[in-house]
């Protein structure tokens, strides 16, 4: 029986994810948020993470809040602070119904985040959230993975690394009906003893939406888009497009 996901995961996601750009993630939020004139004293970031992005916004003199719903990446999250000597106010909680004290001028969700919300109520459902925690005119920033990308580079694929201290195996299923893309990641962590190892593995599953519907949903939930974007670019998104970059207002 498959463990939810971002449990055993939270062990390995920093190694796993060594060759993501969150230097040029944060530049390039940044230069949004410059361009779009929203003020970047206080950020809230929802699916935080093990807060890769919070390392190299708090430097810059962001004051960050980090929300995500595994207690085990925020745990990494709040140690990587600790060893940098950076505050974050890190916050247990399900981007679909949080609740924090006070607003902010810009809320982030990246890194495919959203697209771990499994329907159109549940994203219309983190939207509203979002909005509630937004001062007036405040900035909302997000993305979503695309259809193409998943069937490029994820559908039927299996990826596996063999470290010297762990192994894992991640292999990918697209379900073109229901749109969700199914990934099962299994882990070989050590065991106390250093001589066995222990196999994990957890189940991830994310639905690939259209643009559109995400666009219908912001303005149901009272945003207005101010640009959708290709990847890190100011392009606007194509038929290649991996991944679309939303520029909302509320
Ligand atoms: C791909 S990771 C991205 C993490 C981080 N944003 C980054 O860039 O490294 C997805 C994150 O979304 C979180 N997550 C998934 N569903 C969530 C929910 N309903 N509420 C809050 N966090 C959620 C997971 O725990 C995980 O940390």
């Amino acid at each position: 029986m498959p463990q939810p996901s971002y449990t055993v995961f939270s062990e390995i996601y920093d190694m796993v994810m060594r060759d993501v750009d969150y230097v040029r993630w944060a530049q390039y939020v940044l230069k949004l948020a410059a361009k779009y004139r929203f003020s970047t004293e206080r950020i809230l970031n929802l699916a935080c993470g093990s807060g890769a992005l919070e390392l190299q916004l708090a430097p810059r003199g962001c004051r960050l809040t980090g929300l995500d719903s595994s207690e085990a990446m925020l745990e990494k999250a709040r140690a990587k602070m600790a060893e940098h000597g950076l505050t974050v106010d890190f916050h247990l909680g399900d981007m679909r119904k949080f609740k924090l004290n006070g607003t902010f001028p810009l809320v982030l969700c990246l890194y495919d985040s959203i697209n771990y919300l499994l329907s159109e109520e549940d994203v219309a459902r983190c939207f509203t959230a979002v909005a509630q925690h937004l001062s007036p005119g405040g900035g909302f920033i997000f993305d979503i993975t695309t259809e193409y990308n998943i069937m490029a580079n994820f559908s039927n694929f299996t990826f596996a690394e063999n470290f010297e201290r762990f192994a894992y195996i991640w292999e990918n299923s697209y379900n073109l009906g229901s749109k969700i893309c199914t990934s099962d990641v299994t882990v070989f962590l050590p065991d106390e003893s250093g001589r066995y190892f222990t196999r994990t593995t957890e189940r991830h599953r994310q639905k690939i939406y259209p643009q559109r519907t995400i666009q219908n949903l912001l303005r149901e939930t009272g945003f207005s888009l101010e640009a959708a974007y290709d990847g890190m670019t100011l392009e606007a998104p194509g038929r290649q497009t991996e991944r679309i970059h939303f520029v909302c207002r509320r």
